[in-house]
């Protein structure tokens, strides 16, 4: 399972250097997500828990964890990412570490695992074989394992107290929530009827399986922020929108437009009309790009258009 390897991957992407990077590359990205911060820290009304709770939080890389240590009498970091979050802790001074906890869980409450669980059920052999006049069955077969698929609404996660936190943040971690259990799919099927990989976005049923897949996921995720948020607090969604692939300097693509993957798209989550939907009052969204990586003379960059949208709940404004 992906989900599995993100401790290994955010090793490679997070922390201390990856800020000095940040900073250098992508500044931008940096001051956007600590002003947000900072706006939702003042946007708690005054009765709230002085207790953060962090969904996404991995090293926190980008997040000012000092800051919202400083401003809570408990942080509490939620990840799969346990030696990621150790490292965001051991990063502050001596006296503000004894308020920041951690907890290690799949902020979905275990999509990745039942989707494992669905594809181990497949007859590939078989459907390899059928493969049907233009191979379709084993695409219909993955389309099937994401419709039966459950996706708990809002996830349930033991270590977290329901409307216990005056400020929950979601930390660039929404669109992940889906990616890498559809990035399984993608690895079955490169095993199984590695021909049905690059045709799986043709096949109605699978786009459509998909795309509710993700839909499923995302407002589970909001229902989840709803979930932790006291009454009085104050929440704050970051979250990448679109990406980019920058092509490589030189190459046979070199110097060709970027190419835009929509990794947010509104058939997922209408922004702000979803959040409406489910009783949030938001301040107007801060929308910025985030340079992951940048293009050499071989490989493509990365950069994303990110938005950042300060919550409360519609009756508590
Ligand atoms: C882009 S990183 C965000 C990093 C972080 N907010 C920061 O300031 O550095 C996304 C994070 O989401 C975590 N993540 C992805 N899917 C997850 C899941 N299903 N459950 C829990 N954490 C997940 C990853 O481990 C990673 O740390």
């Amino acid at each position: 399972m992906r989900l599995a390897r993100l401790p290994q991957e955010n090793a490679r992407m997070q922390g201390a250097e990856r800020r000095r990077w940040l900073r250098r590359h992508s500044p931008a990205h940096l001051e956007a997500v600590e002003r947000l911060v900072l706006r939702t820290l003042r946007a708690r009304g005054p009765q709230n828990p002085a207790r953060t709770v962090v969904l996404g939080a991995g090293a926190c890389t980008e997040l000012p964890l000092a800051r919202l240590a400083a401003a809570s009498d408990e942080v509490l970091l939620v990840d799969v990412d346990i030696p990621g979050m150790l490292h965001a802790r051991d990063e502050l001074p001596a006296d503000r570490r004894g308020r920041v906890n951690v907890v290690q869980a799949d902020l979905t409450g275990g999509v990745s695992a039942s989707l494992a669980a669905e594809l181990a059920r497949q007859p590939w052999a078989d459907l390899a074989a059928l493969g049907g006049h233009v191979g379709n069955a084993p695409l219909d077969a993955v389309a099937g394992c994401l419709e039966r698929c459950p996706v708990a609404d809002p996830p349930r996660i033991a270590e977290l107290a329901p409307h216990g936190y005056g400020v929950v943040i979601s930390s660039l971690v929404l669109t992940q929530l889906y990616s890498l259990p559809l990035l399984d799919i993608v690895d079955a099927l490169s095993v199984y009827a590695p021909g049905a990989v690059d045709r799986r976005e043709l096949h109605a049923r699978y786009r459509e399986a998909a795309l509710r897949f993700r839909r499923r996921i995302a407002l589970a995720h909001l229902a989840l922020l709803r979930e932790l948020l006291a009454p009085d607090g104050a929440a704050l969604l970051i979250t990448d929108v679109t990406g980019y692939l920058v092509p490589a300097r030189g190459g046979p693509h070199g110097g060709n437009a970027r190419e835009a993957l929509p990794v947010l798209p509104p058939e997922v989550l209408r922004l702000p009309e979803d959040l409406a939907a489910q009783g949030w009052h938001g301040e107007p969204p801060l929308t910025w790009q985030w340079v992951a990586s940048l293009p050499d003379a071989t490989r493509p960059g990365r950069t994303y258009d990110v938005t950042g949208i300060v919550l409360r709940r519609a009756s508590a404004t």
